[in-house]
């Protein structure tokens, strides 16, 4: 089978990655040397299954061609490319993270730049193929889910180093969403171990739009959202290295805020005085609290119609028959 084969060849490379960085000159002065300067120890490298890509042109594709794989499923993977009818190696001078199913088979890969620049991009992730479907996948689940089930709360980061870090950190209950915004099939996975998430998302801009856009249908899902943010210029790896496990879980205790609130609040803000725009957020509101799952937790729904209206200075009725002319 096609997906067999992917899944053999992504476990060759793991392997092979992981032999580089560990029993190569070039590994070891560059890949081990960059993540023990981001501070990751052995034990972690090893759990994670990290790893580093030489920086010739077809070191890997050499040795995976003797082996006989497959050249066409060599492309699939994306560990191959062909150029001027060459194959030769896609990642090259980087350090590997491999992308893990819930079962702990390597779907695909992300290869990060040792030194960030304009030319080439900071991450190369695999290709979408028959295993790998991008949407489906938060990185870490492997290594997260018994914590996940355990604590019964996921939280909810946006790289691959800062599971890496929070992991590190004695924190392992929480996946990463790569970059994008949640999506359905990814918050379908959450919900097989806990109806409770917890977004840690960089205060800046996009961390907390993208976090946003993904409420509404978290909230269909029936999870309980809560956020936390990050201070500035920080994500969770560096702000845990930075202030380390204990002051870390410490701020997450004390920082973390209902999402539906947090989502009223800034709408609050950025209406001000006009009326139209009020009327409009109250509406939306009532729209995002008729889609809290009831079944799960009545009271839940009535929390927030009692929070919501005294922020915003509204009768509860008003907003109770506003909730209900959502719900059908
Ligand atoms: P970030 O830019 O926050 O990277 O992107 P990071 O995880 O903090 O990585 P470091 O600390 O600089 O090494 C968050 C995530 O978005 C995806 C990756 O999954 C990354 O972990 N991303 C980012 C890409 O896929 N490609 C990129 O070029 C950048
Ligand atoms: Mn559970
Ligand atoms: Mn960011
Ligand atoms: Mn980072
Ligand atoms: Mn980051």
């Amino acid at each position: 089978l096609m997906a067999d084969s992917l899944y053999i060849i992504n476990n060759f490379a793991r392997e092979y990655f992981s032999n580089t960085l560990f029993n190569t000159e070039e590994g070891q002065n560059v890949g081990l040397s960059y993540f023990e300067e981001r501070g990751f120890t052995q034990e972690t490298i090893r759990k994670f299954q990290l790893g580093y890509s030489l920086n010739t042109w077809d070191a890997f594709t050499k040795t995976a061609l003797a082996k006989g794989y497959n050249l066409d499923y060599l492309q699939k993977t994306g560990l191959v490319t062909v150029r001027n009818e060459q194959p030769g190696d896609n990642y090259r001078g980087r350090v590997i993270f491999p992308i893990h199913n819930q079962s702990g088979k390597v779907l695909g890969f992300g290869a990060r730049i040792l030194v960030k620049n304009d030319r080439a991009p900071k991450y190369v992730n695999s290709p979408e193929n028959e295993i790998y479907v991008k949407n489906r996948v938060l990185y870490g689940t492997y290594f997260a889910r018994h914590a996940i089930d355990k604590l019964n709360e996921c939280l909810l980061v946006e790289g691959y180093t800062d599971v890496v870090s929070l992991h590190q950190a004695g924190i392992e209950n929480v996946v990463a969403s790569s970059g994008t915004s949640l999506t359905q099939h990814q918050l379908r996975l959450i919900k097989k171990y806990t109806n409770n998430l917890t977004i840690l998302f960089d205060g800046d801009n996009a961390g907390v739009k993208a976090a946003l856009r993904g409420l509404d249908m978290a909230i269909e899902e029936g999870l309980n959202v809560k956020l936390v943010l990050i201070p500035d210029k920080e994500d969770p790896d560096s702000y845990v290295q930075k202030i380390g496990a204990d002051a870390f879980r410490e701020f997450i205790a004390n920082n973390k805020q209902d999402f539906v609130l947090f989502k009223l609040q800034i709408s609050m803000q950025e209406a001000g005085n006009d009326s139209s725009r009020k009327s409009q957020l109250v509406n939306e509101i009532a729209e995002t609290i008729s889609k809290i799952d009831k079944t799960e937790d009545f009271t839940r729904q009535q929390d927030y119609i009692r929070q919501c209206s005294q922020l915003l200075k509204i009768d509860e009725q008003g907003l109770i028959n506003l909730v209900n002319k959502f719900i059908r």
